[in-house]
């Protein structure tokens, strides 16, 4: 090989590891942006594990999903509680934990064994924990026109999709 030769290799070389090296760190950038799950939350750590506790204790994925979780032997068609801060406020939702009949807020197509039930048992620290950790969950705006339809649905029992309604 001759000198010249030898530069224009070394040259080649050079250029694949720096882009071998450069798309590593540019993959890295990414990494944690979690770009194919619409749902976030603005909770603290210490606010997610208490409201989280409850949310075990009460049974809520009995018949809602959260974080893709619930229980599946379970057929209640409750809507997600993902993004549900987007839909409601803290306020509305303390409310609605304390309220002796839940469906006076928000009204129930559903047998009685499957409505919301009533949370007013639990403690004002409970249900303020709840709220707040409820009105914390986000959706992305470009997962958001889906989840509200996909909320609707379940609140309506009517299936929105346009494919069938015509
Ligand atoms: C027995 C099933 C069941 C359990 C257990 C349950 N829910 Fe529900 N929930 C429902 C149903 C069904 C609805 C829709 C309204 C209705 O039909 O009463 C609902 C509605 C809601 C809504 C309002 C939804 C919206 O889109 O506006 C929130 C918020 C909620 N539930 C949170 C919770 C939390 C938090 C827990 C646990 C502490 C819980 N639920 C436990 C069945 C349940």
């Amino acid at each position: 090989m001759r000198k010249g030769e030898k530069g224009i290799v070394a040259a080649i070389i050079a250029s694949v590891v720096i882009l071998a090296v450069y798309r590593m760190y540019d993959g890295s950038k990414h990494e944690g942006e979690d770009p194919g799950i619409p749902f976030y939350t603005t909770a603290t750590p210490e606010l997610s594990q208490k409201a989280g506790d409850l949310i075990r204790k009460e049974k809520c994925r009995d018949c809602h999903s959260l974080w893709a979780i619930r229980d599946l032997t379970i057929a209640v068609p409750a809507p997600a509680l993902d993004g549900m801060g987007r839909f409601r406020t803290e306020e509305w939702l303390y409310q609605y934990f304390s309220a002796e009949n839940p469906q006076a807020m928000q009204p129930s197509r559903l047998k009685d064994v499957y409505k919301m039930p009533s949370f007013a048992h639990l403690s004002e620290e409970e249900r303020r924990t709840l709220a707040k950790y409820l009105a914390s969950l986000q959706v992305k705006d470009w997962y958001f026109e889906q989840a509200k339809k996909r909320r609707d649905e379940k609140l309506t029992g009517i299936t929105l999709d346009s494919s069938n309604a015509e």
